[in-house]
């Protein structure tokens, strides 16, 4: 499994990854980029189908600040490890 996480502390709203991944990512009232697919809210936690791992690779690949993460484990195990 897949999980895609946007750190909006590095984020700097170039909208890359919502042209390479529209059915990944929004933008916040800031215009930060966030994981809305399935609902996710940036959180995480969210399984990214295997269909769309493509997509978000290239948008991960793509971001000009490394802001976008992809792990194998949701988000937010990590974040309380
Ligand atoms: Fe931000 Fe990178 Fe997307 S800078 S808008 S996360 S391509």
């Amino acid at each position: 499994a897949k999980y895609c996480w946007v750190d909006k502390d590095t984020c700097i709203s170039c909208g890359a990854c919502g042209a390479t991944a529209p059915d990944i990512f929004d933008y916040d009232e800031e215009g930060l980029a966030e994981v809305a697919f399935g609902g996710d809210g940036n959180q995480g936690v969210t399984e990214i189908p295997e269909e769309m791992f493509e997509d978000m690779q290239d948008a991960a690949d793509g971001c000009p600040t490394d802001s976008i993460k992809v792990a194998d484990s949701p988000f937010r195990d990590l974040l309380e490890k």
